[in-house]
C-alpha cells in the first residue's frame, strides 16, 4: 500500500481545461479531451484537512432514504424581478435558492441590467444584496444616479474576499436576491491560486452556491466571456448553476438580447429584448418593429423572415450581397446565421434551381445583430439570395418562412399561425411559406389581411421573386 499513497502534506496539482473542464495530472499544450490548444490551467486542489480522514478511518456511510416518484412538495413561488423581459427568459421570475449565471461581452450592459433588476426588486419591497468586485461604490452610485435609481432600497457593497462576503450574508436572512458582479473577481483563501483562475472561480462559485441553497436566496452571478464567446472559467461553472443566460448584442447597435442557454426551471429558447438608452436598458415589447425599423424597401438582396424566438414571433430582415470574384475561392461570410447552413442552401440553389454563385462572394447578414438559428430561416435566406442574384427586390409587403430540404422541397415549420399573425400585425399582406399538407392536422387560420403563398419547391420561389426574369448574378468583365 505504501507505494500508492499520496503525500498528504503536499497540495495536489491538476490541470483543468478552461474549454471543456477535463482534468489532467500533467500540463500539455493541447487538451486531449476536446482538442483545444493552450487551454490547460493549473489547479491546486485544497490541502487535506490536518488530522483529516486517514485510510480506514472513513466515516461509516449512513443509509440513504429512497422514495417513489409520486408526491410533490409545492415549490416556493417565484419572485418576479418586475422586468418582464428578464422574467420571460427566467421562465417567470427568480426561483428561490436558485443560481443564475449571466454571461456576456464586457461593456454589453450586464451590470446595468442587474442593477436595474435589483433596484426594481428593491422597489417591490424585496431585500436585495448587490456586491461588486469590479466597480467602486462611487461608480455604482453614479450609474444608479444616471439610471434614476438612487432611491432604490438595496444593500450595496464593493468586495472581493469571499470569506468576508459569506460571513456578511447572514445579516440579511430575508434576502431574496444576491448579485455577485463578477464571479471572476471573487477569491477565497481556501485555495492557493490567483483570482480569476479556474481554481478560484470554481471554489468561489461553489461556496456562494452552497450559501444560496442554505439561506434560500436567488444568486445572480455575472460571468465574463472569453473572446471565443464561451464563459470564462471551465464549463464546469455552467454545470454548477441552474440557469445560464447570455446577454448579447452588437455594441454598434442599441439593442441587446438576453438569451436562455440552460434553464432547469423553464424553456431555454426564450429571449428578452432590451434597448440601451441614455437612461439604461429599456424593454422592447415589440421586437419586430425594432428589427425592421431601418429596412429600406426596393433593394435587391433583402427579405423579411417571419421568425420565431422561443414562444415569440420576431420579424427580421435577412440581407444578402453578392460581389463578383472571378479569381476563384469565393468568400462566404455570414453574420447572425449558420455558415454551414448557407453552404447547404447555396448547393441546393445551384443543383435544383441552376443558380450559380461559384464566381461570387456571398455576404449574408441578419440585420440588427440578431442571431437566428431556426431552420425556418432557410426560405428567407433563399429569397434574399435569389433576389440578389436576379437583381429583383422582393415584394416589400411579403414575409418568408420555411425549411428547405436537400432536394429543394419546402418543409413545414412550427407555429405558422403565430408567424402569420405577427406579419399581419406589422402590415405585411403576403406570406410565402411551405405548402400545406393535404390531410394535415387541423385547419390553418390565416389573418384576413394577409394571403399565404404556398411554396412546394424552391423553383416556385424563384418564380415568385423573379417573375420570369433571368436568374444570373452580374459578373464583372475580367480583362
Ligand atoms: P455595463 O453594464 O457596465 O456593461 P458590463 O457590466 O456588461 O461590462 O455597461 C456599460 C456600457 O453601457 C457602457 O459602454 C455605457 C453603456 N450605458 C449606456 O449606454 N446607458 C446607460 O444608461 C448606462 C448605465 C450604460
Ligand atoms: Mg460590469
Amino acid at each position: 500500500m505504501a507505494g500508492s499513497q499520496v503525500d498528504l502534506a503536499k497540495p495536489i496539482k491538476t490541470y483543468t481545461c478552461t474549454a471543456c473542464g477535463a482534468m489532467f495530472p500533467k500540463w500539455a499544450g493541447r487538451c486531449e479531451a476536446c482538442g483545444d490548444w493552450n487551454t490547460l490551467e493549473e489547479q491546486v486542489l485544497p490541502k487535506p484537512l490536518p488530522g483529516g480522514l486517514k485510510d480506514g478511518a472513513r466515516r461509516a456511510g449512513m443509509k440513504i432514504e429512497f422514495v417513489g416518484l409520486e408526491g410533490i412538495n409545492p415549490p416556493p413561488p417565484r419572485v418576479p424581478t418586475t422586468i418582464a423581459e428578464f422574467d420571460r427568459v427566467l421562465g417567470g421570475g427568480l426561483v428561490p435558492a436558485s443560481v443564475v449565471l449571466v454571461g456576456g461581452d464586457p461593456g454589453i450592459g450586464k451590470s446595468t441590467l442587474l442593477l436595474q433588476a435589483s433596484a426594481s426588486l428593491g422597489h417591490a419591497g424585496q431585500e436585495v444584496v448587490y456586491i461588486s468586485g469590479e466597480e467602486s461604490i462611487d461608480q455604482i452610485r453614479m450609474r444608479a444616479l444616471r439610471l434614476g435609481l438612487s432611491n432604490a432600497p438595496l444593500h450595496l457593497a464593493a468586495a472581493t474576499q469571499l470569506g468576508d462576503i459569506i460571513a456578511s450574508l447572514p445579516q440579511f436572512p430575508n434576502a431574496k436576491l444576491v448579485v455577485i458582479d463578477s464571479i471572476q473577481t471573487m477569491w477565497t483563501d481556501s485555495v492557493e491560486a490567483a483570482p480569476g483562475s479556474v481554481t478560484q472561480v470554481r471554489a468561489a462559485a461553489f461556496e456562494l452556491i452552497r450559501t444560496a441553497k442554505a439561506q434560500g436566496f436567488a444568486l445572480l452571478l455575472v460571468g465574463h466571456v472569453t473572446k471565443e464567446g464561451t464563459l470564462a472559467g471551465p464549463r464546469v461553472l455552467e454545470h454548477m448553476v441552474d440557469v445560464v443566460l447570455h446577454f448579447e448584442g452588437d455594441r454598434g447597435h442599441q439593442f441587446r438580447i438576453l438569451r436562455g442557454m440552460k434553464n432547469r426551471f423553464g424553456a431555454t429558447d426564450e429571449i428578452g429584448v432590451f434597448e440601451m438608452t441614455g437612461q439604461g436598458l429599456s424593454q422592447v415589447a415589440n421586437p419586430s418593429a425594432l428589427f425592421l425599423a431601418e429596412r429600406r424597401g426596393n433593394v435587391a438582396g433583402s427579405a423579411v423572415l417571419a421568425g420565431l424566438e422561443g414562444s415569440r414571433p420576431v420579424l427580421v430582415e435577412i440581407q444578402c450581397l453578392l460581389a463578383p470574384n472571378p479569381g476563384g475561392s469565393p468568400r462566404r461570410s455570414v453574420i447572425g446565421w449558420d455558415s454551414g447552413r448557407l453552404s447547404m442552401l447555396l448547393a441546393v440553389l445551384e443543383t435544383r434551381c441552376g443558380l450559380k454563385l461559384t464566381m461570387n462572394d456571398v455576404y449574408l447578414n441578419v440585420a440588427g445583430g440578431l442571431r437566428v438559428s431556426e431552420p425556418a430561416a432557410d426560405l428567407a435566406v433563399a429569397a434574399a439570395l435569389i433576389s440578389a442574384a436576379s437583381d429583383v427586390p422582393t415584394d416589400p409587403e411579403m414575409v418568408f418562412f420555411g425549411e428547405i430540404g436537400l432536394s429543394g422541397e419546402l418543409r413545414q415549420v412550427a407555429q405558422t399561425e403565430l408567424r402569420l399573425k405577427e406579419a399581419a400585425k406589422l402590415g405585411f399582406t403576403r406570406a410565402a411559406g411551405p405548402k400545406r399538407v393535404a390531410g394535415g392536422t387541423g385547419k390553418l387560420s390565416v389573418p384576413k389581411s394577409l394571403s399565404l403563398i404556398e411554396i412546394g419547391h424552391l423553383t416556385d420561389l424563384v418564380g415568385v421573386i423573379t417573375t420570369g426574369r433571368e436568374l444570373t448574378p452580374k459578373q464583372k468583365e475580367t480583362t
